[in-house]
């Protein structure tokens, strides 16, 4: 058996130091052998800076996916390049993105391939450009069909909750897990699916709890009552919060036996 803990979205600083905190008793409590974590919004709610990804890992993070913010900061592309680095960006963007979309984590019980996918529609940046995530998910499942791996781990980054659900139905009994997050709210949904492949709609979000998805009411409000164009400022006050996908992997067949969300405020 392996356990696997996947982290949503870690939203900047808080989310960052929430995570040094919760982390170390997370995987000893839960005996996790394989962190991963949505990095989009690590420094300042947008990209990834090298400092921030190294602070990450020390933390106990081993793999990061990747979002619609991956490409903010391009001090970080050189390690979305590098096979041997634990950072992916998603992979149905058009071909010459920076970067690529799947990799795999060699762990103590074996090798782990992990896949992040943009939904085909995410705020209103994405669209025009994604390569449709199904086909996608299927071509890269075919090329690697010859790579011996103890888990699959698919990351669907989205924003409707049917492309969401689909994906998870779609891969059921072909990958271990396919884990929604952008929302950075959690779902109640997380199940395992028929044909045993682990499942959320959105696992939610590490970071402010007070705030909206992070961000500080303040700098919210004149936007949404107001019209008027804001800057978003991180919360750093009131709780936190660290939410969580902990799948259970029988390696031999690469299925999951259990899918459970984990909540933790502070
Ligand atoms: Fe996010
Ligand atoms: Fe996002």
């Amino acid at each position: 058996m392996m356990n696997i803990l996947y982290l949503g979205d870690i939203m900047a600083e808080p989310g960052l130091q929430v995570v040094e905190r919760l982390l170390p008793g997370l995987r000893k409590e839960y005996a996790v052998d394989f962190v991963v974590a949505q990095a989009e919004n690590l420094s300042d709610g947008k990209g990834i800076r090298q400092e921030d990804f190294n602070r990450l890992k020390k933390a106990g993070v081993d793999f990061c996916t990747g979002g619609n913010h991956s490409f903010f900061r391009e001090e970080i592309f050189p390690q979305l390049n590098d096979p041997s680095q634990p950072i992916i960006r998603p992979a149905n963007y058009p071909a010459g993105t920076p970067g690529l979309g799947y990799k795999y984590a060699q762990t103590a019980k074996g090798k782990v391939l992990v896949v992040s996918l943009l939904g085909k529609i995410v705020g209103k940046d994405a669209d025009m450009l994604m390569d449709n995530p199904l086909q996608v998910i299927d071509q890269i499942l075919e090329q690697e069909q010859g790579t011996a791996r103890v888990a699959t781990i698919v990351n669907f980054h989205g924003d409707f909750s049917s492309e969401k659900r689909i994906i998870g139905y779609y891969l059921d009994g072909r990958v271990t897990a396919v884990v929604g997050d952008h929302w950075h709210i959690q779902t109640a949904d997380a199940d395992l699916l028929p044909k045993g492949t682990a499942h959320i709609t959105d696992v939610g979000m590490c970071g402010s709890l007070d705030s909206s998805l992070g961000v500080a009411f303040d700098s919210l409000v004149p936007r949404w009552r107001d019209g008027l164009q804001t800057r978003n400022k991180i919360e750093t006050d009131g709780r936190m919060q660290c939410n969580a996908l902990l799948i259970e992997v029988e390696e031999r067949t690469g299925l999951a036996q259990s899918a459970q969300a984990i909540r933790r405020l502070t």
